[in-house]
């Protein structure tokens, strides 16, 4: 099990990763009150901690469930889950176990990373860094979404999908965009606009 201030730490910068990217956010106050999306990831940390812990399994999964209870957001304590990961509004979002995301990562109520098969291993999604997935998106199976994807509401994603890229529509389609933009640079450092 990590030290407390390990938790502390990474907790901090859920925080502040939230209300950096949500304009809504007045403070990191209101964040830490009232944003499910922070307290089902914070609630993950420590479920994920357990899950790593012989013999802790079964809470690690009681833990998670309850949380899913109070915030409608399902992550499955041994999913993989990288830094700064905000999800916004958060009801019906669906995490699943084999699922890999990376940093800085914004996943939008509704979304699902989620499996298409019943077999053992791995068969959820794996998210690169800087990844954001629209409301009511579903990403199925264990495709990969490489860094800066922007997946579009309401998509349906089933094959890989490239660095850069939009995905949009039922299944979803590959779109480039026309200018290489720096992965949500204007969100990381809005100084650049100054
Ligand atoms: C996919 C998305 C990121 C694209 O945004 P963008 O970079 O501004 O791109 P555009 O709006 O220029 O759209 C590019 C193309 O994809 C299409 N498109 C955009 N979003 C789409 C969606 N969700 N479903 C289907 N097609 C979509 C557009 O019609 C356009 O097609 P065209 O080139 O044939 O005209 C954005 O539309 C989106 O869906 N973001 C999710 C945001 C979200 O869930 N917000 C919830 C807040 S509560």
């Amino acid at each position: 099990m990590p030290p407390l201030r390990h938790f502390a730490a990474t907790f901090r910068e859920d925080l502040e990763a939230a209300r950096r990217r949500d304009p809504a956010a007045r403070s990191l106050l209101e964040v830490a009150l009232a944003y499910p999306g922070v307290h089902a990831v914070w609630t993950y940390r420590v479920a994920h901690a357990m899950w790593r812990e012989p013999g802790l399994r079964l809470p690690a999964r009681l833990l998670s469930q309850l949380v899913r209870a109070l915030t409608g957001i399902e992550i499955h304590p041994g999913a993989r889950l990288g830094r700064r990961l905000f999800i916004d509004h958060g009801m019906g979002v669906v995490i699943g176990e084999t699922a890999e995301v990376g940093d800085d990562v914004v996943l939008f109520h509704g979304s699902t990373l989620g499996g298409k098969s019943m077999r053992h291993g791995k068969r959820h999604p794996t998210l690169g860094d800087h990844v954001v997935v629209g409301a009511g998106a579903k990403i199925l199976g264990p495709v990969w979404i490489g860094d800066g994807v922007q997946v579009g509401a309401n998509a349906v994603v089933i094959h890989d999908v490239p660095a850069g890229a939009i995905a949009v529509g039922v299944p979803a389609q590959i779109r480039r965009r026309s200018v290489a933009a720096p992965f949500d640079a204007e969100v990381d450092d809005p100084a650049i606009y100054i």
